[in-house]
């Protein structure tokens, strides 16, 4: 059975944070910033706007999208980095937004491989048939979980939502090999260590900064570059193809210079790569259906075209699914 995407929607803030603002916060600047990482503003949620908000209000718009009610949702999953509490999940808190009365879920943590994971993880519910559908959200308020005074981090992220519906869409179409990787020895590369169970909220925590985002970028970089067009063509030949059949890249926009690795391991051009961190930043679980849509909104994608979508990041976590594009 084909499952692919119905229905999309994004939700960003609309306060603009750009490189100048940052150059007179930490010791940066437009140029640096431009050209290691290609991010040339971000999205900052205000303080009252919660990760939950912005997924019911990109929710929405896939709902509409897809021509379909609330009450028509099977199965919620949401994706963050930026969690709105522990618990009770952003799923349930956004299916009481949404009306979704006749919806089950959970929150499903990947970090930054969260949308692709949870695609993948939605496209098997329907598959089984125990679900017809399935409404997918990626959603960050990552601007509270950054340290304002570490230029290293605070230059790259940025605040927003993605949602996609999955439905059947006929044979040969929708999701059509997927890949995941995880590598735990490099849990210390990137996490937010501060406020769960391990090290609980206390002053300790606190005054070390343990509630924010800690990056070791190098090492991150040097994975990112690794990764992104091995597991891309990793699930591409799962599916019986190479990346020459590929019309669409859909990468997790954390840096310009790691998508340009990717592209050129994969023997692509630039203008078959979504591309849109540089007025968004890296949205983490946001990020994939931040440039989907764009590539839809643009009519860039045509029926029939292959997309590879690939994300990574913490964990380490790493994956690519690979679908064959209905036109919407
Ligand atoms: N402005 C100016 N200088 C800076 C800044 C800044 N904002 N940030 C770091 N620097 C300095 C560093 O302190 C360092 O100075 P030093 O040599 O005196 O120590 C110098 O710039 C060079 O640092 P590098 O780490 O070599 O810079 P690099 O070219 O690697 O770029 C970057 C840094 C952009 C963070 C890069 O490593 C990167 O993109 N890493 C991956 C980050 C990422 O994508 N993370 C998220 C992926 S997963 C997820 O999304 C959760």
């Amino acid at each position: 059975m084909g499952v692919g995407i119905i229905g999309i929607g994004t939700a960003v803030p609309s306060r603009v944070l750009t490189n100048f603002e940052l150059e007179k916060m930490v010791d940066t600047s437009d140029e640096w910033i431009t050209t290691r990482t290609g991010i040339k503003e971000r999205r900052i949620a205000d303080n009252k706007t919660t990760p939950s908000d912005l997924g019911a209000e990109a929710a929405l718009k896939a709902i509409e999208m897809a021509k379909i009610s609330p009450e028509e949702i099977d199965l919620i999953i949401v994706t963050s980095a930026s969690l709105e509490m522990v618990f009770p999940s952003m799923a349930a808190i956004i299916q009481n937004k949404i009306g979704a009365k006749n919806a089950g879920g959970f929150d499903l943590l990947s970090a930054c491989t969260g949308f692709v994971s949870s695609v993948i993880t939605g496209a098997q519910f329907i598959r089984t048939g125990d679900v017809k559908t399935v409404l997918v959200i990626g959603t960050e308020v990552l601007s509270r979980f950054i340290d304002w005074e570490d230029r290293n981090t605070c230059v790259l992220f940025g605040d927003g939502a993605g949602a996609v519906i999955l439905r059947e869409v006929g044979d040969n179409y929708g999701l059509l090999s997927w890949s995941l990787h995880l590598d735990g020895s490099g849990a210390d590369l990137l996490a937010i260590p501060g406020g769960c169970a391990k090290y609980p909220c206390s002053e300790e925590v606190l005054k070390n900064k343990l509630h924010y985002i800690k990056m070791n970028g190098r090492e991150v970089f040097k994975f990112s570059v690794r990764v992104i067009g091995e597991v891309t063509e990793e699930a591409l030949s799962k599916a019986g193809l190479s990346s020459k059949d590929l019309n669409w890249l859909v990468p997790h926009q954390a840096n310009i210079r790691i998508i340009e690795a990717g592209a050129e391991r994969l023997g692509i051009p630039l203008d078959k790569v979504a591309i849109n961190l540089q007025k968004y930043g890296n949205t983490s679980t946001a990020s994939i259906p931040l440039a989907l849509e764009e590539l839809i909104k643009e009519k860039k994608l045509k029926d029939g075209d292959i997309v590879a979508l690939v994300g990574f990041g913490a964990g380490l976590s790493w994956g690519s699914a690979v679908m064959r594009w209905k036109e919407i």
